[in-house]
């Protein structure tokens, strides 16, 4: 028996234009669910939205499998089963790509399809065009006009994503006080004449800190040295700034208690340690600055937990239905984490370098900050998929930073950086 032909490589063009087929159906989807489209139509537009670039599928319905199997998680074979190209979905795609022509309902359905996939379009363009959702929005409405979608799609998909309005009302969000200890080391990080003394002072304001301090200096991370007794040998061991960044990491983890928020404080953690590294490379940023607002940078996520279980899970639906996370705030809620935390940040008074780079971690092309730029590429770093890729936005960080692919590329988390996600 023949082996079977070894498939094709998947190209880098092709997945990147899977990505965009696959956000592009699940902003159809939302358009669909408004205007309470049947099951099966819905079905047709998935199938239409994922094969609606040439290149990828059509004529290439096993290629097209198997691109889509490695998109697509196993456990979604219902999906996949839809995904090879029906006779409907042609007749859709069909009339995609030739506005006017088709049937009642290949018409409708190649609507929503272009109006979503113009709307993915020019979310992949924000970096370039600065728009934002609502400006989006309004000017996509100039296609009703053009012939290219029905009124009843964009109004769809403008109804289905007004933002509730209690997500933007901070009083609504239960922000924990600044921890005391954390505040004490922002002071001492801006202090020159601050010395260990004061760091002892500030470690031994809560007990876990200390703790914590006393269990890194004795870890093998300080070698098989005597072990230390009290606070100020361990910190003394440490050094200054190791300390601080000790004590800023633990005292700044109860913000992050929420059994929702576990997982962003394991990131922020690694954000943080690599925004320190890539602030003493590029030296325009104080380290210990770079590694607090590392840990703060997605505060703003607190903000999201006050939503009501029905718009959390929508944000949800998307971010599983192939949208970032960033772009699912942007479309549902018209802002997002960012600028939540910016304002938390605001409110616990820190300088406003952190809170304009909070602000800008996703975007830091908006602002000159660099902090922000180096939070973008720690982000970027950390393997985070926060948001699209953007090559505009690292090339932004890059220049903003002063700092060249080569000085980044190979910057990963340091021991003491591992010692402490684990801790
Ligand atoms: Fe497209
Ligand atoms: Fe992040
Ligand atoms: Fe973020």
């Amino acid at each position: 028996m023949q082996p079977d032909p070894k498939p094709a490589p998947v190209s880098l063009r092709d997945a990147a234009g899977l990505v965009h087929c696959r956000r592009t159906a699940a902003v159809a989807r939302l358009i669909a669910h408004h205007l309470f489209l049947q099951p099966e139509e819905k079905d047709l537009l998935d199938a239409a939205c994922f094969l609606h670039h040439g290149s990828i599928g059509v004529g290439a319905p096993k290629r097209l499998e198997r691109l889509l199997a490695d998109i697509f998680p196993k456990d979604e074979p219902a999906l996949l089963a839809r995904a090879p190209i029906s006779v409907g979905a042609r007749g859709v795609l069909n009339a995609y790509a030739v506005p006017g022509t088709g049937t009642a309902l290949e018409l409708r359905l190649a609507g929503i399809l272009r109006l979503a996939d113009a709307f993915d379009q020019n979310m992949e363009a924000q970096p370039i065009d600065g728009e934002e959702v609502g400006e989006i929005l309004e000017r996509l409405r100039g296609g009703v006009e053009a012939g290219l979608w029905p009124e009843e799609a964009i109004d769809a998909l403008v109804q289905s994503t007004l933002p509730p309005p209690i997500v933007g009302q901070p009083g609504s969000w239960r922000v924990p006080v600044f921890p005391e200890a954390a505040l004490r080391t922002l002071h001492l990080m801006r202090d020159p004449r601050a010395g260990i003394a004061d760091v002892v002072k500030a470690a031994s304001l809560d007990p876990a800190l200390a703790g914590l301090v006393m269990r890194l200096a004795n870890s093998a991370l300080f070698g098989r040295r005597a072990a230390v007794s009290t606070l100020s040998k361990a910190i003394g061991r440490l050094g200054f700034a190791t300390s601080q960044k000790v004590i800023t990491s633990a005292a700044l983890r109860a913000v992050f208690d929420p059994p929702k928020l576990r997982k962003v404080w394991r990131h922020s953690l690694e954000v943080a340690d690599l925004s320190e590294q890539l602030a003493g490379r590029a030296g325009a940023v104080d380290p210990a600055e770079a590694y607090l607002v590392g840990l703060l940078h997605d505060v703003g996520q607190i903000a999201l937990l006050s939503m009501a279980l029905y718009d959390s899970a929508r944000i949800e639906g998307l971010v599983r239905a192939g949208c970032n996370p960033v772009y699912a705030e942007s479309l549902l809620l018209r802002t997002d984490h960012a600028a939540f935390g910016a304002r938390i940040a605001a409110a616990w008074r820190l300088p406003e370098s952190m809170v304009a780079a909070i602000r800008q971690h996703h975007r830091p092309e908006k602002e000159g900050s660099t902090l922000a730029c180096l939070l973008y590429l720690a982000e970027q770093l950390s393997g985070s998929e926060e948001d699209l890729p953007s090559i505009v936005r690292l090339d932004v960080s890059l220049k903003g930073a002063g700092l060249a692919w080569e000085d980044v590329a190979n910057c990963t988390i340091s021991a003491l950086g591992s010692w402490l996600a684990a801790a």
